[in-house]
């Protein structure tokens, strides 16, 4: 018996399988989604007159369908995986685990389809409908139940910081998801003025900082040290990763409305913590990247470190534009305009979207106790997408210093709009790229979690 098989054999992954099949296929949905969009933007005159896919609609269907279908999905997938192998003891409920991946894929697809049909409650990243809300916190709370269950009958006595980073995401979310979503006002699911806009972004970069950021850290801090067969560098840096992710991240918010009415004490408050993300990004960074130093061929040789470790250059690049961003006279250019949209592929996708395709990658194999169906094909997919990201930071992140500059420079919008035509053709183009890449990984998911005759090619 190989080691994979013996790992099959002892633990069960039905959860893990369920989850990861979830992300894939969602990613390969939400690619379609976001190019449907990029076309819209290149050629207004597309789909143009059919409601369900305006922009408008397809834009929060784009981005509720990658954060909560492909991203999140896909890095519990792992957690799902690694948590029962760290604590040295079974998934609680692996049914329970199962009934939560469907009513999780239930509640993301009423989601798009309550936006398609113009149920949305209109606000950035907190658009779907409030019943949908309702399904959300039920999902994250089975989560959390099913994860606090497996925590409170574990054999190992040490929690590995990556137990601390899944359990702090979903615990959190739990509670930032009803904050920010005001759930106590089902009509408007709002409050009124400036209050309602200081707690939507108090919740919108929650999502990024206290959902997507710690369980894709969770994620890295897994698989690369196993990956390179090299222990963690540092035991107590990774605490103080995690604790100073939690103590700044949840402050940073404001910096969404520095160009609006808030308090000035919370803007100050915003930018010096955004400032200060330097701190835990470049403790897990310094980390992890000392833990598999001198090890780049092990990471070459393994695919789903080799998307992890791309993954942590791009929390690198997201941090350092973040932190710029942040800053009053850098975002009189940047606010308002394709920078951002650059800075958030950058951030959900190059990040934490890399990572968690990276985790799935590394679970399969162990999941299933066959080699992948075809390291080639997932090959393809790391180039076809890294190709897709780099270009799309390059090309957003040019249109929006045009953009920008032209706004400072008092220039009248249309007079811009022949000159970022060619951004968004190739923004269009590097995204087509990105979807083949989400369609040959589901393919490639699907045989081999299902079809997989064991042959390595
Ligand atoms: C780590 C340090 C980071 C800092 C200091 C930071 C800072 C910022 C700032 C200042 C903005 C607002 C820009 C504006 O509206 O003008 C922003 C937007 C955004 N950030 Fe970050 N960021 C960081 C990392 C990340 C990461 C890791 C992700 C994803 C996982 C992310 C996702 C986003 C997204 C999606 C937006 C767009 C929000 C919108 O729709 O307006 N950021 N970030
Ligand atoms: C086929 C590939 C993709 C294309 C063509 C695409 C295109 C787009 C478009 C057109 C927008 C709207 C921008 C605007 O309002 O001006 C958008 C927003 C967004 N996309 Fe994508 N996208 C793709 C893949 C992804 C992936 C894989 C992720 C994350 C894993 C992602 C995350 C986001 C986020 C977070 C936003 C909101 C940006 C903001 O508000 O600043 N996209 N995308």
């Amino acid at each position: 018996m190989t080691g994979e098989e013996s790992e099959k054999s002892s633990y069960q992954n039905q959860t893990a399988k369920a989850f990861t099949l979830t992300s894939a296929s969602w990613f390969a949905v939400a690619t379609t989604f976001g190019l449907i969009a990029a076309t819209y933007l290149m050629a207004p005159d597309f789909v143009a007159n059919i409601e369900f896919v305006h922009f408008g609609r397809m834009r929060p269907m784009h981005i509720n369908a990658v954060l909560f279908g492909f991203v999140t999905p896909g890095l519990l997938a792992a957690a799902f995986y690694y948590i029962p192998r760290l604590l040295r003891t079974q998934l609680y409920s692996q049914k329970l685990g199962v009934l939560t991946a469907i009513f999780w894929n239930a509640t993301v697809a009423a989601g798009i389809v309550g936006v398609s049909l113009g149920y949305t409650q209109g606000r950035e990243y907190a658009e779907l409908p409030w019943i949908v809300d309702i399904m959300v916190v039920i999902v994250f709370a089975l989560v959390l139940f099913n994860l606090l269950m497996t925590v409170t009958q574990r054999m190992e006595p040490i929690l590995y910081v990556s137990v601390w980073y899944a359990i702090a995401a979903v615990v959190l979310t739990a509670c930032t998801y009803c904050l920010g979503n005001v759930i106590w006002k089902p009509d408007t699911g709002a409050l009124v003025g400036i209050p309602d806009a200081i707690l939507l972004w108090f919740y919108g970069h929650n999502i990024f900082g206290l959902l997507l950021t710690p369980l894709a850290l969770g994620v890295a801090y897994y698989v690369l040290p196993i990956a390179t067969r090299s222990p963690l560098y540092s035991h107590t840096m990774s605490l103080i990763g995690f604790w100073s992710l939690i103590i700044v991240y949840t402050h940073v918010g404001t910096h969404h409305l520095l160009q609006v009415p808030v308090p000035t004490w919370l803007k100050t408050i915003s930018i010096v913590d955004s400032v200060a993300m330097v701190i835990p990004v470049m403790v897990v960074l310094i980390n992890l990247w000392y833990t598999v130093k001198g090890k780049l061929g092990e990471i070459h040789a393994d695919i789903g470190a080799k998307f992890i470790f791309t993954g942590t250059i791009y929390y690198f690049f997201a941090n350092m534009q973040g932190s710029m961003m942040a800053l009053p006279h850098v975002q009189r250019i940047t606010h308002f305009n394709n920078w951002v949209v650059g800075h958030a592929h950058v951030g959900v996708f190059g990040f934490a979207g890399i990572t968690a395709l990276g985790g799935l990658y590394f679970i399969l194999p162990r999941l299933t106790g066959k080699p992948l169906h075809s390291r080639f094909l997932a090959d393809l997919q790391y180039w076809l997408i890294l190709i897709g990201i780099t270009g799309f930071a390059v090309v957003l992140t040019t249109v929006g210093l045009i953009q920008g500059n032209a706004w400072y420079n008092g220039e009248t919008l249309y007079r811009t709009l022949p000159e970022i035509q060619p951004y968004y053709i190739a923004r269009a183009s590097l995204g087509t790229l990105i979807m083949i890449g989400a369609y040959l990984g589901l393919y490639n998911i699907i045989r081999s979690l299902y079809f997989n005759r064991g042959a390595a090619t």
